[in-house]
């Protein structure tokens, strides 16, 4: 927590007075005496400077016509589209309209409009739609959506247009836009920053936005379907694709982290491969949304180079994810196969065990400070496209329902199931569009993978899932495992272990496919379904281990209003169970593969699955048990060829080790840059001191802290800058001001650091007391951080190196207070001293001096006194 609280306020008030500072400078044609603060190579001394300089527009220009011209090309696509058919982009005038549903769009287009402006500032009408297209949201009261006034994401993706469009047209803008634009971006971001407080996302450190973009750059090396580079594994809330980027994350990995253009090369390849018509094309609202980010980051020396295993099959475990894929990053083509699977922990190995096992108690109070809300209750879930075709998918952004996904419900269900009675996982959520992670049981839900292997071909893969269903139903084991044979088939094996007083009776496997529906079919008493793609037909089937095989359903949901997509095609297959385990295995299979014989048989130990097709005969040994009499997870037999699946290396983890002191040495990173605001705050002050906003926005900004601090601070301030504003003028008073200011003056942002600190941290336990969800208060999730008071007092942990540099915010009170002190004692010690002196004087200097020479000392002395008297009295009235 005081790693993110401190230094915000700050960051917030600089970013809301700097193109103040530059407006004001700009009225006074005076150019800063400084030249800028240097920061990280950055010298922000006006407009643009977010990304880049007014230096730089032109070499921007020189790019897009020559390294960039593929990138730009797009970006003039999009503006021309904007230029050509304006009323379907602009922002509507009238709030109602523009409130009226979910406007993300707006924010997301008006950056790409802008970077299209500044590179082609001649294109007749571009400026002014650009214009047009701000003074419409500006006109807005709220960017808020109307019913859903309690999100900000729609907020945010406007403001963060609004202030890209502001500082990239800053110099087109007319004073009055000027002016009335930046007073709409102060009010966004004075609205954000005051809902951070009471909002998740405040103080989450996974939230929403994170998510999307990590999943976007991380399936960027995960993409499977028809020409390749199409699809994302889509575990979670996904898109088909993906939402934001990832073309612009991959130039900005290959940029400044990797260097070798394989970043480049990726983000090519899906460029070359996006799908411009149907279901999967970039949502309309996204498709421009990172363009302009791409542009700058884009680094044309990198080569566009393909990774070294680039087109062969490799398996991937996730390990923090808990996601296996394999094939990926293969052109699709026959045999070309995509395998994914996943059971882990809820919100991640890391993340879960930290909430779990305490960690970092200052800044971490459970889940609170994480946002899993668009996680799915997909423990066990997997994905299948042989030859690239998605024949079994995941059911992409919907409710989070268990059967959503490809996982199992079990029956009867004991209480608190959305579908009686079924039982689904823990974490459904039955009345809410997010996933239920927060207390309770689903707090802890877990799946895990438990082996990971390759050999001579043949995948295996098994994962548990009984973590993540609720206790009641007694299941001791539910485990997955996954066998691909050949490119074109999959055997799944579900193994369900139960208790012997479980009540548990039933379970129901659920197969999705987002486009294509589920057709019946039945070989000798075999049930099944499949799908066609084209011609090809993708079919599986499903048989228990008593050789028993029930119809399944097939059927459509249709997803409420309010989700992007309408629903999903699906396979419901209902078994029974026997005590004390039942297995269930499913075999899929792509037109290259012709199964003639599906048979098992399971004892104690282990299930024997007999598969024949047209060319190979498969035995398989599954071993299902714990413990087993042999070190296997499973043996296949391809015909004469045995291929053996070892315990002890069946999971590879990741073994990197904790960082010690971890907590501590962000803390030395962040007072790294501590001194580099310090200097702006100064900067800032100096330059803005004399206008009637500043005064009004410091007023607003203090508000959090101490009522009467606040207005003697205020006061101080300008009772300073009218003395100063008397003497000579011009720009040597400010800058002596500015000398004087960072002497003397009060830090008001440590001020607005300690106030804000204890804002949050009262606000953050009054969700936690009130939390809705949380009221009952028996959550073993937020238990153990109650204590909030015994947190650390002061900003440093005993000998930390970096204690010169005060700015952090308790730290800051601290060392105000010691520097109060040390003038005070400076004071007291000069007065004595005076005293002391007058004493001498008076004893020494009593003979053999005229009266008028002696009155003369006598009276400099007693003015002297009453000056330090006085110094005194105001020092400690305002802590100096
Ligand atoms: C900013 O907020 C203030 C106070 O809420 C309001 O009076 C003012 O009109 C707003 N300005 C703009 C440009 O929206
Ligand atoms: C570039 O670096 C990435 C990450 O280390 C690696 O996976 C990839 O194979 C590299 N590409 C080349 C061409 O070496
Ligand atoms: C597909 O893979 C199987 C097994 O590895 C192989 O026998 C078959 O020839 C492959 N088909 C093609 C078209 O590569
Ligand atoms: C799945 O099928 C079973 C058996 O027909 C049925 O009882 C159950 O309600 C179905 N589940 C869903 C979610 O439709
Ligand atoms: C990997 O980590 C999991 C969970 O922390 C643990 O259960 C398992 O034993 C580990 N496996 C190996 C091979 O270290």
């Amino acid at each position: 927590m005081r790693t993110y609280t401190r230094g915000a306020p700050t960051v917030f008030f600089i970013a809301l007075l700097w193109p103040l500072v530059a407006s004001v400078v700009g009225v006074a044609e005076e150019k800063d005496p400084s030249g800028g603060i240097p920061f990280l190579g950055g010298n922000y001394d006006g407009h643009p400077m977010l990304y880049f300089g007014q230096g730089e527009v032109e070499e921007l220009q020189v790019a897009a016509a020559g390294t960039h011209r593929e990138m730009a090309a797009r970006i003039r696509a999009a503006g021309e589209a904007m230029l050509e058919h304006p009323e379907e982009y602009l922002p509507p005038w009238s709030p109602a309209e523009f409130s009226a549903r979910w406007n993300e769009v707006y924010g997301n287009n008006l950056g790409v409009l802008s970077m299209f402006c500044l590179l082609y500032p001649h294109r007749a009408g571009a400026l002014d739609l650009a214009k047009d297209y701000m003074e419409r949201m500006a006109a807005q009261p709220s960017w808020l959506v109307k019913d859903a006034p309690w999100d900000e994401v729609p907020l945010a993706h406007s403001l963060v247009g609004f202030a890209t469009a502001y500082d990239f047209l800053y110099e087109y803008l007319s004073k009055v836009q000027q002016e009335h634009f930046l007073q709409v971006i102060g009010n966004a971001t004075r609205y954000m920053y005051e809902k951070s407080y009471i909002r998740g996302w405040g103080f989450q450190y996974l939230h929403n936005h994170q998510p999307t973009n990590c999943v976007a750059l991380l399936t960027g090396s995960l993409v499977y379907m028809k020409q390749g580079f199409q699809r994302t594994v889509a575990i979670a809330d996904s898109n088909y694709n993906w939402f934001y980027g990832p073309e612009s994350q991959l130039v900005f990995l290959d940029r400044y982290v990797m260097r070798n253009g394989s970043g480049n090369w990726l983000a090519e390849l899906i460029h070359q491969n996006r799908v411009l018509e149907g279901p999967g094309r970039a949502g309309k609202g996204q498709r421009w949304c990172t363009l302009h980010t791409e542009f700058l980051w884009y680094d044309p020396s990198l080569t566009p180079t393909a990774p070294a295993d680039f087109g062969t099959s490799q398996l991937h475990y996730f390990d923090d994810w808990g996601v296996v894929t394999y094939g990926s990053a293969l052109p699709a083509d026959t045999n070309h196969t995509f395998l994914s699977f996943k059971s882990g922990k809820l919100g991640g190995r890391a993340i879960f065990d930290i909430v779990h096992r305490n960690k970092y108690k200052d800044w971490i109070k459970g889940w609170r400070n994480f946002n899993a809300g668009h996680e799915h209750p997909d423990q066990n879930t997997f994905t299948f496209a042989p030859n690239g075709v998605p024949f079994i998918t995941e059911a992409l952004y919907g409710p989070k329902y268990t059967f959503l996904n490809n996982a199992v419900l079990f029956s009867p269900a004991n209480s608190g199931s959305c579908f009686k009675p079924w039982a689904g996982q823990v974490t459904e959520a039955c009345d809410s569009k997010w996933l239920k992670y927060k207390a309770g049981l689903a707090a802890d839900a877990q799946g895990s993978v438990q082996a990971t292997l390759e050999r001579q071909g043949v995948v295996f893969i098994r994962g548990e899932g009984r973590f993540a269903y609720n206790p009641d139903l007694k299941i001791k084991s539910f485990q997955r495992n996954l066998l691909l044979l050949h490119p074109q088939l999959l055997v799944l094996v579900d193994h369900i272990h139960l208790e012997m007083d479980s009540p548990t009776r039933a379970m129901s496997a659920f197969f999705h496919n987002t486009d294509l529906p589920f057709q019946h079919t039945k070989i000798d008493g075999v049930h099944g379904a499949f799908v066609r793609h084209g011609e090809d037909p993708y079919k599986m089937f499903w048989m228990d281990d008593t050789g028993f095989s029930e119809k399944g359903v097939l059927g459509y949901w249709n997803y409420p209003r309010g989700y992007p997509y309408n629903g999903c095609n699906y396979v419901n297959v209902t078994m029974p169970l026997r005590y004390p385990h039942t297995r269930v295995a499913y075999i899929f299979f792509g037109p290259g593969v012709d199964v003639q014989s599906f048979s098992l048989r399971g004892d104690a130990q282990r299930v024997d699955i007999y598969l024949a097709t047209s060319e190979h005969t498969y035995t398989i040994y599954l071993l299902t048990g714990e413990v087993t009499t042999k070190p296997l997870f499973a043996m296949v037999l391809v015909d004469q060829k045995k291929i053996v699946f070892e315990k002890g290396v069946g999971v590879q983890n990741d073994t990197s080790e904790e960082v010690e002191e971890y907590a501590n040495i962000v803390e030395d990173n962040l007072q790294h840059a501590k001194p580099v605001f310090q200097q702006l705050e100064r900067l800032i002050l100096g330059r803005v001191l004399n206008t009637a906003n500043f005064r009004k926005m410091a007023e607003r900004l203090l508000q959090f802290s101490d009522k009467k601090k606040t207005e003697e601070a205020i006061e101080k301030i300008f009772a300073m800058t009218k003395k100063q504003g008397k003497g000579k003028g011009g720009k040597k008073a400010l800058g002596n001001l500015v000398e004087k200011l960072s002497e003397s003056l009060p830090d008001i942002f440590a001020q607005i650091e300690v106030s804000e600190k204890k804002e949050r941290s009262k606000s953050t336990k009054r969700i936690i007391e009130e939390g809705p969800e949380e009221g009952d208060g028996e959550s073993r999730a937020f238990m153990d951080y109650g204590d909030s008071k015994k947190g650390r007092k002061g900003g440093f942990v005993k000998g930390r190196k970096f204690k010169e540099v005060h700015m952090s915010a308790t730290a800051k009170s601290d060392s105000l207070a010691s520097a109060a002190s040390y003038i005070r004692l400076f004071l007291i010690l000069n007065i004595t001293t005076f005293f002391l002196l007058l004493a001498v004087l008076l004893t020494r200097f009593q003979r053999g001096r005229s009266l008028h020479t002696q009155r003369c000392f006598y009276g400099i002395l007693l003015i002297d006194s009453f000056i330090l008297l006085w110094l005194y009295s105001s020092c400690s009235h305002a802590q100096c």
